[in-house]
């Protein structure tokens, strides 16, 4: 009888380490990133934020936290730790390794005191079960340019420039850091991060040309163009503070005359189809979760956001994951919510994920209490959380860690 392997010891990484730590997130995710952009993540993880899962000399198994700031709805910028790079070698899956170090990494978490944990998820079954839901949503559209023609009250004001956009990094940096300051989902760019994108590294390019830049006061498009012929743009970053900026880079990509096809990915809530005479020339080929939440600290958080309406209501919170759930009591006033434990008897029950699906307000509570993951004992209530739990500004996640 074969004696039973022993489970994978579990423990923080040294610097040491990462050599190791590179070969496994390669050989899980398909690819080898450049070393620049690898060093430009290590330097945005957290203090003690790696554990590993080690079989005797060899790392099995990782999952580090990113030290993030993130906008919730109203602008006040919260702590958030931003899971990534979480792998388990395809030697070692399926015994619990990623449910061990989960339980370590957010350990770390809630001792670091983060409010939110946040992660995107390479497939959409797996972290329910650890108490995320996903809390925005983007939409990949694609252009067909040549049909596209601006309706006749939509404006046109120009002040779009052509310009080499490693030569206005500062501009750059300064427009998408007034955009993530009043956008839930925005997120604190470092420099560092902003070079690695403006080195435009020839491996970071898929195929697709060098970065072309448009560039208004109050908004920027960064795009490559694609394709056989050369003739796919595809937009990989449009920041827009202003309802100007965003038609003038519209209708300045849209008059790239040469181009078939303008792609972009964007929030559901984006008026693009409807500068156009036309919406259907706009087709939406994708729609998928990005930013998932977890949200570790209920009353910090449900009191750092803005809502829509004043509520009174008591919430009971599960979670399965750790049991950091419980109940508490939600008033909101003029905008501002003042959460407190209590032993009241509860108006809605839920879980953390959903709470954390309705924290940006990118999803609403009355999809939930459909399929009965909130419910009521009061109907009436659905659309008053529906109301409060709004936000004017929609959810859209930063960037992709
Ligand atoms: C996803 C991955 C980390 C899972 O690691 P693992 O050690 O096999 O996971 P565990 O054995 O600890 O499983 C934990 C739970 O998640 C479930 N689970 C694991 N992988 C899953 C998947 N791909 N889809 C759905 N559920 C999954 C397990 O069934 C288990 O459920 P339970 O504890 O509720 O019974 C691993 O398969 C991997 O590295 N995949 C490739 C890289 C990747 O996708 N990383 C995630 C980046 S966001």
């Amino acid at each position: 009888m074969t004696a039973p392997t022993p489970a994978p010891v579990l423990r923080s990484a040294t610097d040491a380490d990462w050599p190791a730590m590179r070969l496994l997130a390669a050989t899980c995710f398909g690819n080898f990133r450049p070393s620049p952009t690898l060093e430009m993540w290590q330097t945005m993880v957290a203090e003690d934020g790696v554990v590993l899962a080690c079989d005797g000399p060899d790392v099995v198994g990782m999952a580090l936290y990113l030290d993030l700031w993130l906008t919730v709805p109203g602008g006040e910028i919260l702590p958030a730790a931003g899971l990534s790079w979480v792998a388990v070698a395809p030697t070692h899956r399926r015994r619990g390794v990623l449910r061990g170090m989960f339980v370590d990494v957010h350990r770390r978490i809630g001792a670091a005191g983060y409010p939110l944990a946040a992660l995107l998820a390479s497939e959409g079954g797996i972290y329910g079960r650890f108490g995320y839901g996903p809390a925005t949503v983007e939409q990949r559209r694609s252009v067909l340019r040549r049909e596209a023609i601006f309706h006749p009250d939509v404006p046109d004001p120009g002040g779009v420039r052509i310009v080499a956009a490693a030569r206005h990094a500062a501009q750059l940096a300064d427009i998408y850091e007034r955009w993530r300051r009043c956008t839930p989902g925005g997120l604190f760019t470092p420099e560092a991060m902003w070079n690695e994108v403006l080195a435009d590294r020839e491996e970071a390019r898929d195929g697709g040309s060098a970065l072309f830049c448009l560039l208004h006061d109050d908004g920027f498009a960064l795009y490559r163009v694609r394709g056989e012929e050369r003739a796919s743009v595809e937009v990989t970053k449009l920041t827009a503070v202003t309802v100007e900026a965003h038609i003038a880079l519209w209708r300045a990509l849209l008059g790239l005359d040469l181009m078939q096809t303008v792609s972009v990915t964007t929030h559901p809530a984006d008026p693009l189809p409807y500068l156009l005479t036309n919406p259907r020339v706009v087709r939406t080929t994708g729609s998928e979760d990005a930013l998932w939440l977890r949200i570790t600290d209920i009353p910090r958080a449900l009191e750092a956001r803005r809502y829509g309406a004043d509520l009174d209501v008591v919430l009971d919170v599960s979670d399965a994951f750790l049991d950091h759930g419980g109940r508490y009591q939600l008033t909101i006033r003029n905008g501002r919510a003042r959460c407190t434990p209590t032993d009241a008897a509860p108006d809605v029950h839920t879980d953390l994920g959903v709470l954390g699906s309705l924290y940006f307000g990118g999803h609403r509570p009355a999809v939930f209490a459909h399929a009965r993951r909130l419910r009521c004992a009061d109907p009436t209530l659905v659309p008053r959380l529906e109301t409060a739990f709004a936000s004017e500004v929609p959810a859209e996640l930063g960037y992709g860690f």
